[in-house]
């Protein structure tokens, strides 16, 4: 009864509350080649009274925008400021194993995470969070998370929308639930409270001509069927992986965990009024993450579970200077890996199981089996171009989603995908029954031993054990399965010692193989974690205080076996 009042007085608020609009948030933007990004537990004013314990990236919810050009090598300082280690997966980005940020590259509290890579990905929208095994829900649901835009040649030559906050609007869609003392239930898969780049009730001025929406679902299960209150077109431009052959129009677009779109959308003509981005989720099915109703009092319970609700009230206001008043007709000519070029396919399965899996209970597996970090499922060659095979057993749709590479559906249920996912993707949600085949190209970054991730985008089964890994190999190396590969060491010391502000390693001139650097304290601790540094500039440890420190070279073959141990002071 006292549940059932309680539930009565947060829906009484929730309906009572619903006039009242936030501004829209719009995530600061880093840009250049150097991002710092500290990770740490703050709080947030989400409601009156309580304030709400969060996590947050430079903030206090979610994280800056940061803008990449392609061609451009970034480097990432990731300071974990949090209690509890984590990681920061860069979602979308085709770039080495080792600086991907998936559950093998775990990140310590009070270390740093530094991570470079060159930008080989197409003008897009992308974005991270945080992915370390079984506390990826918990993680992201606290706050932490942020997005990528990516800028080329090719879309800075087209005529769109590209000022950001203003006809160029970022949009991290998420919802969440909070407890009657206004702290976020991290483990609830569904959330009460819709909420747009960390916006309860989000309303935005946009100017009367056409805006670009960059769009990510980042909700840790639900999908959104998107589409506005008075129905009308909106234009797909880009879907995960960058631009589509030509704008596509649609009045729905079902966004799944994950997924990304860019749209245009006309507001031409229309100073004064207004119209809604709504999730019309009223019209999904059960067996679509939002579409299935749970009674009241289990955990999955949710109050916007197959409700059509309002995401963001959008104003129209006066024109900028400068309007993009028109939707282009084409945009670019994606060239896809050929079916005739294709060296292997891999059926990959998703199913339910009933034996207990490291979360106990039923849950939902890929390739029969939970996923284990000693476990690797496919060797790739390196260039080899694959056609990947999804077949689908479960009672449940899921959001697959592959790291390294970008890929192009094929067919779904052997008919070809409708036009507006015919582009690059990198999540696809696939339902019940279905079949969904996709072609990609494994052209880079081989490592025999640090694998990618593929799995469900929906956190909780992701942590339950909906998840696979590969790694990509170069067959010229020649390693032997199940081989142990051999051990050539250099011998490396450094300079100067005592160091100041930059530590030089002398590597006896072979300069090739260490995987990582890592300094720690005498403690133990770790410091910094340097993966594939560029030694030739030195290493920076100004930020290290005085102190007595190790460190410890990591070599490509032998990770997590051989090592050497340099002592220096600071
Ligand atoms: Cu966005 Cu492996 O995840
Ligand atoms: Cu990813
Ligand atoms: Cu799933």
């Amino acid at each position: 009864m006292r549940k059932f009042l309680l539930a009565f007085l947060l829906l009484f608020f929730a309906i009572k509350s619903e006039a009242r609009y936030n501004t829209l948030l719009i995530p600061d933007t880093l840009s250049g080649t150097t991002f710092n990004l500290v990770a740490k537990d703050t709080i947030k004013q989400f409601f009156p009274g309580n304030q709400t314990v969060t996590a947050g990236i430079n903030g206090n919810w979610w994280g800056p925008t940061m803008i990449f050009n392609k061609g451009d090598v970034v480097h990432i300082n990731l300071t974990n400021k949090l209690q509890d280690s984590t990681t920061m997966h860069w979602h979308g980005m085709h770039l080495p194993a080792v600086m991907d940020g998936g559950p093998h590259q775990i990140i310590p509290p009070s270390t740093v995470w530094q991570p470079y890579w060159q930008v080989t990905n197409n003008a897009g929208f992308y974005w991270f969070h945080p992915h370390l095994h079984e506390m990826t829900e918990e993680q992201v649901n606290s706050g932490l998370g942020g997005l990528i835009i990516v800028r080329d040649a090719v879309e800075s030559a087209l005529p769109l929308p590209r000022k950001y906050g203003i006809d160029d609007i970022p949009l991290a869609l998420t919802d969440r639930k909070f407890d009657a003392s206004n702290q976020l239930v991290l483990d609830a898969p569904y959330g009460d409270s819709m909420m747009v780049n960390g916006t309860l009730r989000a309303q935005y001025n946009v100017p009367a001509q056409v805006v670009r929406l960059r769009i990510l679902n980042g909700a840790t299960e639900r999908s959104y069927n998107l589409g506005f209150s008075d129905n009308r077109t909106f234009y797909v431009i880009t879907t995960d992986g960058g631009l589509l052959n030509a704008p596509v129009p649609v009045t729905r677009y079902l966004l799944s965990s994950g997924e990304r779109i860019e749209v245009l959308v006309s507001f031409n003509g229309q100073t004064g009024q207004s119209v809604n981005l709504m999730a019309y989720n009223s019209t999904l099915p059960a067996v679509i993450p939002g579409g299935d109703i749970f009674p009241q009092g289990t955990p999955f319970y949710n109050y916007l579970a197959r409700k059509d609700f309002n995401i963001l009230k959008l104003n129209v206001t006066a024109q900028t200077s400068n309007p993009i008043t028109s939707i282009p007709s084409t945009l670019t000519t994606n060239v896809f890996p050929s079916e005739g070029s294709v060296n292997a396919t891999r059926v990959v399965t998703l199913s339910d199981t009933t034996i207990g899996g490291p979360g106990a209970g039923p849950t939902f597996i890929l390739n029969h089996k939970f996923f284990q970090f000693n476990y690797n499922d496919y060797n790739v060659p390196l260039n080899n171009t694959e056609i990947w095979q999804l077949t689908s057993t479960s009672t449940f749709s899921h959001p697959f989603h592959i790291h390294d590479v970008e890929f192009h559906i094929l067919t779904r249920n052997g008919a070809a995908p409708p036009s507006y996912e015919a582009g690059w993707k990198d999540v696809v949600l696939v339902k019940p029954g279905e079949t969904v085949r996709f072609i990609t190209k494994f052209d880079d970054y081989a490592d025999s031993l640090h694998p990618f991730m593929f799995h469900c985008h929906i956190a909780l089964h992701e942590d339950l054990g909906m998840m696979g890994q590969f790694v990509v190999k170069n067959p010229s190396v020649g390693i032997v399965e199940g081989s142990t590969p051999v051990q050539q060491h250099a011998m490396y010391s450094i300079y100067p010692n005592p160091a100041y502000n930059k530590l030089f390693f002398n590597d006896g001139g072979t300069n090739n193989g260490i995987y990582y650097v890592r300094i720690t304290n005498t403690l133990g601790k770790t410091m910094y974690m340097l993966p594939k540094p560029e030694l030739q500039n030195g290493i920076d440890i100004s930020g290290l205080p005085v102190g007595v420190y190790f460190a410890q070279v990591i070599f490509d073959k032998t990770f997590e076996k051989a090592d050497c141990l340099l002592k220096f002071t600071k």
